[in-house]
């Protein structure tokens, strides 16, 4: 790789970005981040970065609100610094879940994200798995979505999945469900989930689809605070599914997520590391698959002027 290539990461997820760095074959870039007393953030690059294409790793994890802000920051001091260009490598995006007015008086906060990010200075973002289909829309610079979905169905894949059927926790999810179900060639169901207000505990109203008997295979873009999953978990097993698989792109693993995916009757619960998993969130049940080499390969092909849509497959 030539030396105009750099790689940064904020604190969201170093490990991440060294794996990605492993695999592009370069060392990460230097920088430092210091809190000071009065809760504001410095950002030191301390390497020259001047006419550098430069790739900058942050996605959003906890504490998420001082994860954009370092980004930004770091976007600006990439910028000041006479970097060439600079993307945002995202794989999981802020606030993607507020992606529509869907009330009076709120805002579309994953668009705010879109136009600060820009605002401080980024060419392009590199992002994964958006929670719905319009967040493309909402950067006015480049942005390339990857997929981690065909990296967990290859691991799916080495399962025996004779029996398997795989279900879709709620209808917004039955799209992407349907096309996993395709790729591992095996029957789809979809559960028809109903939020009431906020709750954070939505509610398995019916079943379209067949699992009695069967290995039902659960798989959504994220897993927050897992009422959503824990549900449809609930649901299936008293649908009669005999065994059940969960799979997420984005393990966000948030409020009492844990301690319900421990108490939950999964056999294997099948995450990507888009997001760091802490320790003390983890448990033995859980297998977490590498995005690094996808978002690697991604971050060559751009900075070499090569089509990203290839990966897309
Ligand atoms: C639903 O709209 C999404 O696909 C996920 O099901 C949702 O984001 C998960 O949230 P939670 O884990 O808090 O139910």
């Amino acid at each position: 790789m030539d030396a105009t290539l750099r790689i940064f990461s904020g604190s969201a997820h170093p490990e991440l970005a060294r794996a990605i760095c492993r695999h592009v074959g370069i060392p990460l870039g230097r920088s430092y981040t210091h809190r000071f007393s009065n809760e504001n953030l410095k950002v030191k690059i301390e390497e020259n970065v001047r006419e550098k294409d430069v790739f900058v790793v942050q996605p959003s994890c906890s504490p998420v609100s001082e994860g954009i802000l370092e980004l930004l920051i770091l976007i600006d001091a990439l910028k000041s610094a006479s970097a060439r260009r600079i993307t945002a490598v995202m794989p999981y995006f802020p606030y993607v879940r507020s992606d529509k007015k869907d009330e009076p008086r709120i805002s579309i906060t994953a668009r705010l994200m879109a136009d600060l990010i820009r605002t401080a200075g980024a060419d392009r973002v590199l992002t994964m798995d958006l929670h719905s289909p319009q967040v493309q829309g909402f950067f006015r610079i480049p942005a390339d979505q990857l997929s981690a979905v065909p990296i967990i169905c290859d691991h799916l894949g080495k399962r025996d999945l004779s029996n398997a059927v795989v279900v879709a926790p709620d209808a917004g999810e039955a799209k992407d469900a349907a096309r996993v179900a395709k790729r591992l060639n095996v029957s789809l169901a979809v559960i028809d989930k109903r939020r009431f207000g906020d709750d954070e505990r939505p509610r398995a109203i019916s079943l379209v689809g067949d699992v009695r008997g069967k290995h039902a295979i659960l798989i959504d873009d994220e897993i927050a605070t897992a009422g959503t999953m824990v549900e449809a978990v609930e649901f299936v097993r008293a649908q009669g599914a005999t065994k059940v698989t969960v799979a997420a792109v984005h393990p966000v693993l948030s409020g009492q997520a844990p301690d319900r995916l421990r108490r939950a009757e999964v056999d294997e619960y099948v995450f990507t590391d888009s997001i760091p998993i802490p320790k003390e969130k983890m448990n033995e049940r859980i297998t977490v698959l590498s995005v690094a080499q996808l978002l690697a390969e991604a971050i060559m092909r751009i900075h070499d002027g090569r089509s990203v849509s290839a990966l897309f497959a």
